[in-house]
C-alpha cells in the first residue's frame, strides 16, 4: 500500500480518538527522526510491536479491507523479559472497512465498542477444517450468553462488547450511516505474525510504496535502538 494513505489513516484515526477523548501515549507522535535518537529505553515499544499498525492485507482496496490500530500493550510468549498475558488495541473503524475474515489460533479477545457509530460483526465457529461451519453456538455479549447461527451479523453499540474465544471466525466493520466508531480490543497476548488464520489468503504487514515521506513509524518497521 502507499505511504500516503497510511499517513492520511493515521492523521484520521489519532483525530477522531482526540476528539471521542481516548487519549494515546506519548510515542504516538514521535517521528521517524524522534526514533532515530531513541534508545534501549523503547525496547519494550519495539520488541511487542506497540503502536501504530496499518495495513490493507495487501487488498489494495483499503477502504474496503483495511485496518487502522494501535497497541497500547502487549507480552511475548516464550520472551522472559516481557511477561505480560495481556494486550489492548484501539482500532478505528471508519464504516464499511472491514479486516479479511479470520479467527485466531490461541488469542482470546473481546471487541469493545469505545463510542461513535454501531460495530457490526459476522461470525462462525471454525470447523476441524478450518473453513465455517454450519453449526450454531453461543457467545458472550455484554455479559450475556446469546445464541448465534453461522454467519449471523452481532450489532455492538456503544459500550457493548463481544468475547470471542479462539476458533470463532469474525469479521468487524463500522455500520454504514452510522459514522465511524472506535473499538477496543482487549485479549490474551496478541502475536500477528503466527496466531492469525486467514481464511483467503493475504498479508498482515504488506510492502509499502514510499511516494510520500513517512509522519509516523509503524510497528513493524522500528529502527534498532541507538
Ligand atoms: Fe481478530
Amino acid at each position: 500500500m502507499k505511504r500516503s494513505e497510511i499517513n492520511r489513516a493515521i492523521e484520521e484515526a489519532a483525530q477522531f480518538f482526540d476528539r471521542r477523548s481516548f487519549a494515546l501515549p506519548e510515542f504516538a507522535l514521535w517521528t521517524p527522526e524522534d526514533w532515530d535518537k531513541t534508545g534501549s529505553e523503547a525496547d519494550e515499544i519495539r520488541d511487542c510491536m506497540l503502536g501504530w499498525d496499518v495495513t490493507d492485507f495487501g487488498s489494495g482496496a483499503f477502504a474496503c479491507i483495511g485496518r487502522t490500530l494501535f497497541t497500547l500493550r502487549n507480552g511475548l510468549h516464550d520472551d522472559p523479559h516481557y511477561p505480560k498475558v495481556y494486550a489492548e488495541k484501539i482500532i478505528y473503524n471508519p464504516e464499511g472497512q472491514r479486516a479479511p475474515l479470520h479467527f485466531h489460533r490461541s488469542k482470546m479477545e473481546d471487541i469493545v465498542n469505545r463510542g461513535g457509530g454501531n460495530i457490526l460483526i459476522a461470525l462462525w465457529q471454525a470447523g476441524p477444517d478450518n473453513q465455517p461451519s454450519d453449526e450454531e453456538f453461543s457467545v458472550s455479549v455484554s455479559g450475556l450468553r446469546r445464541k448465534v447461527a453461522p454467519g449471523e451479523t452481532v450489532r455492538l453499540e456503544s459500550g457493548d462488547s463481544i468475547c470471542l474465544p479462539p476458533r470463532i471466525i469474525h469479521q468487524f466493520w463500522g455500520e454504514e450511516g452510522t459514522g465511524p466508531s472506535m473499538s477496543g480490543e482487549v485479549s490474551s497476548v496478541c502475536d500477528d505474525r503466527s496466531d492469525n488464520y486467514f481464511l483467503e489468503s493475504c498479508e498482515r504487514f504488506p510492502g509499502i510504496e514510499e511516494d510520500q515521506p513517512p509522519l509516523r513509524v509503524l510497528c513493524h518497521e522500528y529502527p534498532a535502538s541507538q
